[in-house]
């Protein structure tokens, strides 16, 4: 099967976008030809005034995701804005996606309530709103099977298979595949005080923290407030320490957890070091391959991802165009 997925650029990823997208795709690269690509026209919709060097940032992201254990021999990994051809799908596609489509999608409606509350960041852009379609572009370039996303973007599937559809339909042609989502399997993971993981509550753990970086966090994090004492017997399922051990501690890890919590043998510290290290055989070698990769061997990933990418994309463009402005008319 074909996979494509894509991410924005935006900044050091953490363990949520480890567990809910990352751990997928390194999964999928088994079974699949998977095609991962940086967003990073995407990145510019929501922030476009932030003065992101998007060249260093895509680079980062795939050193990021390399180190984590997508294989580039594996997988085609390549940077969005260096195949032209998804623009220009995106302009045809926008020539067809009625408004409506558009101004319906509840991520659009969200997001943009969410952005303007924050702090008048404006957003109200035309490629904001056509966010999908460029997105729509992206997946059925390479004529996807599956997307591998998160829930906020399911409607996004959906205007990608309705476009598909009426593609199909005004153009008389069959020559897309329509893109299947696959959700991650993982359920999300909470920042460490309870709120989403994001930059801006400074409440994530980085795939690139230091051992100790992560265990100034880990030690202030909220735990069940039952448990004032060591005395006091607690409820793991009360405590988000406990969601992190649940995500990455061994069985008999989690077990002594559950029971030393309730019948108040362990304390919150002690408990809090054993997620530490269960954190740790998870980073510790993502950060020593993350430092045996230098620019050079990044730039050639990149380069070779984007032939890949480019050959599959120009030869599907070529069908776009034929279809679109050589339409066989009946009448003559
Ligand atoms: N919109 C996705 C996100 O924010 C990123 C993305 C862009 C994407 N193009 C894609 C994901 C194509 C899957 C397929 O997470
Ligand atoms: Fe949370 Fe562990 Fe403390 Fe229980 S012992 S409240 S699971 S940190």
């Amino acid at each position: 099967m074909r996979i494509v997925s894509g991410m924005r650029p935006t900044g050091k990823l953490h363990l949520g976008h480890y567990l809910g997208v990352l751990k997928n795709w390194i999964d999928l690269q088994k079974e699949n030809e998977c095609f991962f690509f940086v967003a990073d026209w995407h990145a510019l919709s929501t922030s476009y005034e932030d003065k992101l060097n998007l060249k260093n940032l895509s680079k980062e992201l795939v050193k990021d995701w390399i180190a984590a254990g997508i294989d580039p021999d594996k997988s085609t990994i390549f940077i969005q804005s260096n195949i032209k051809e998804h623009s220009e799908l995106y302009v045809i596609l926008n020539m067809i996606t009625p408004l409506g489509w558009l101004e319906r999608n509840p991520t659009y409606k969200d997001q943009l309530q969410q952005l303007q509350e924050k702090g008048g960041k404006d957003i109200r852009t035309g490629g904001f709103l056509t966010y999908p379609v460029l997105q729509t572009a992206d997946i059925i370039l390479y004529d996807a099977n599956k997307v591998p996303i998160g829930e906020d973007q399911r409607p996004h599937l959906e205007i990608a298979r309705e476009i598909v559809r009426r593609f199909h339909h005004l153009f008389d042609c069959e020559i897309f595949t329509e893109p299947q989502e696959l959700l991650s399997p993982t359920p999300r993971l909470l920042g460490l005080d309870g709120r989403k993981m994001s930059k801006s509550y400074n409440n994530a753990i980085y795939l690139t923290d230091t051992k100790d970086e992560i265990w100034q966090k880990l030690r202030v994090a909220k735990t069940d407030p039952q448990r004032v004492r060591k005395t006091d017997p607690g409820d793991p399922q009360k405590c988000l320490v406990f969601d992190y051990h649940k995500a990455f501690s061994d069985e008999e890890t989690i077990k002594k957890v559950e029971e030393g919590c309730k019948n108040a043998t362990i304390g919150c510290i002690e408990c809090k070091k054993w997620c530490l290290e269960s954190i740790e055989k998870v980073l510790e070698p993502m950060r020593e391959k993350r430092a045996t990769l230098n620019d050079e061997y990044i730039d050639n990933i990149i380069n070779e991802g984007n032939q890949k990418a480019k050959d599959i994309a120009s030869k599907k463009m070529q069908k776009v165009n034929e279809a679109v402005f050589e339409i066989k008319c009946s009448i003559d």
